[in-house]
Formats: structure tokens, sequence, C-alpha cells
């Protein structure tokens, strides 16, 4: 697939680097399979994520703690495959590195087995040794900061993070010892405009907005949710661009009517016999 925006070489830590430097703005987007990444690729998505969000569109789960690893990286190898040319970020999920050692050992997964450029996790100040392990073991990772859906259940839902001065504060502190740590790059999840320009300024490596306001180097939401996948509300940083489960449906449901009503599948769907094969298989029916 080509497009007059599509990709044309490899997106890597300093492509994004030199966006950040320029002051040239850059997109990401969730991804789950190798189809919707080569439209993502071929569209110029400059960062494609593998986000733990798949539990809802893929899964079918009500949130984002039963991803397990396997299917984590079976996924980011599939989108791999659909994009090769985008920088691929990978969620690690939920329980897989609760220490140093397990995220070093479940983050080098993704970039052996699945060829991830980067693995993203939510933390809080309490994984700069984690971080600090992975760079050290040649493993880029993206802190996730601000609202960390895995931990939904313990703070008792998906707040908003860094409304006060004090939590923002704490925000841009710790953004600051993750890049000290040596994070490659930084993710900042519903956090107000202000203190998310704040800390994209005063940090050197590329951070990336969801519902973070406009002066974040990048972007990111979730693809089902911006091109009408998902049925019902989505967050209100989300502008939906279309709405696909209309037509979806619809071609859906004219397929239905016409299996029903013998209009599918017409001559031109089939793969026809010869007259002569047909004639000899005729008179085998005759004759059996
Ligand atoms: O899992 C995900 O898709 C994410 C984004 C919403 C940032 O973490």
């Amino acid at each position: 697939m080509s497009g007059t925006m599509a990709l044309e070489k490899k997106i890597t830590i300093a492509t994004l680097n030199k966006h950040k430097a320029a002051g040239e703005k850059f997109s990401m987007l969730t991804c789950y399979d190798a189809t919707m990444a080569s439209i993502q690729e071929a569209a110029g998505v400059e960062v494609i994520l593998v986000g733990d969000s798949l539990a809802g569109p893929v899964l079918g789960l009500p949130d984002t703690t039963g991803v397990g690893l396997e299917v984590s990286v079976t996924l980011t190898a599939a989108v791999r495959r659909g994009a090769p040319l985008a920088y691929l970020v990978a969620d690690m999920p939920y329980l897989t590195y609760t220490s140093p050692a397990q995220a070093v050992a479940n983050g080098g997964r993704y970039v052996v087995e699945a060829r991830a450029d980067c693995v993203k996790l939510e933390c809080d100040r309490r994984f700069v040794d984690t971080v600090a392990a992975m760079a050290t073991a040649g493993i880029s990772v993206m802190p996730h900061l601000g609202l960390t859906p895995q931990r939904a259940g313990q703070v008792g839902g998906y707040k908003v993070a860094g409304k006060t001065a004090a939590g923002a504060i704490q925000i841009i502190e710790t953004a600051e010892m993750m890049v000290e740590a040596g994070a490659s790059a930084l993710l900042l999840e519903a956090v107000p405009p202000d203190p998310a320009r704040m800390l994209t300024e005063r940090v050197s490596v590329p951070v990336i907005g969801c519902g973070a306001g406009a002066g974040c180097d990048g972007h990111v939401v979730v693809t089902h949710d911006m091109i009408g996948l998902v049925p019902g509300r989505v967050p209100k940083f989300v502008k939906k661009y279309t709405d696909l489960a209309t037509p979806m449906q619809k071609a859906f449901e004219t397929y239905v009517a016409e299996c029903r009503d013998g209009t599918y599948p017409a001559p031109e769907h089939g793969y026809p016999m010869s007259d002569e094969e047909l004639e000899a298989l005729r008179q085998w029916a005759k004759e059996s």
C-alpha cells in the first residue's frame, strides 16, 4: 500500500529526537494487527503502540489487567511485520515488570522476538531502578506517567493526574528521574496541559501525550476510539475522525441478506469448470 504520506525510511529514536529538537510534532497510534499496521504506516504514523488497551477491542476484557505476555508479544510481532518502518513500542502487561530482573527478561522478549524498538511501562518513581536496569541491558524504555490504567483498582478508578501543583511537581520530578535513569522517551496520560508542556520543555527526550494537551512532542490515542470502532463513550481527549462501525455493520448486514436470499455468491465469485469436464462429471453422476 502506498500513500503520499507513507513512511519512507525507518523511524528511530534519533528521528524522534530530531523532531523534538526542531519543534516538529509527530503522531502515535495504537495497533494490534498487521493489516491495521500497514495502513497506519502508509498514512505516515511515525510511532505505533501495541498498547495493553488491546484488552477491550481485541480480547473483550473489561480492563487491562487480564492481558498476558504471550498474546502481547505475538501481536507486537504481527504489527512489526505490517509496519517495518514505524518506531514500534510495546506495552508491558500488568505484573510482567514487578522487579528489574523480571522487567529485563520480559522486556527483552519484545525486542528479540517481536522486533520492537521500545517497551512502555506504567510507572511511578518506585520504578526508577527498573528503568535503569532495562536501559543498562540495552532495552529502550518509555515510562508511562500520570494516569496509569493498570493501577485503576488501587487508586479507585481512572483519574486525571497532576491537577494540583504538588501532584504536577511530583510527575515532573519523576519524569526527570526517569530520564536520568536512561528512559528513551516518556508517555504522559491524562495530565493537564500546563504541567505537561512544562515537563516536555524540561526533559531532553521526546514526550508523547495522551490527553495531555498540545504542548507534548507527540500525541497518541487508541485507534479504535478515533476511527469509531467502539460503541459508546470514548475519553474526552479523543477526537473521532470517522465512524467505521456504521459502514462495517452495513456491509455485514448486506452480506447476511445476500447469503440468505442467494444473491451471494454470484457466478463471478466461483471457479468454473470447462464444458467438457462438466459433461464428463454429469455422465458419471448419471451412471453412478
Ligand atoms: O494501552 C494503551 O493503548 C496506552 C495508550 C492509551 C497510551 O497505554
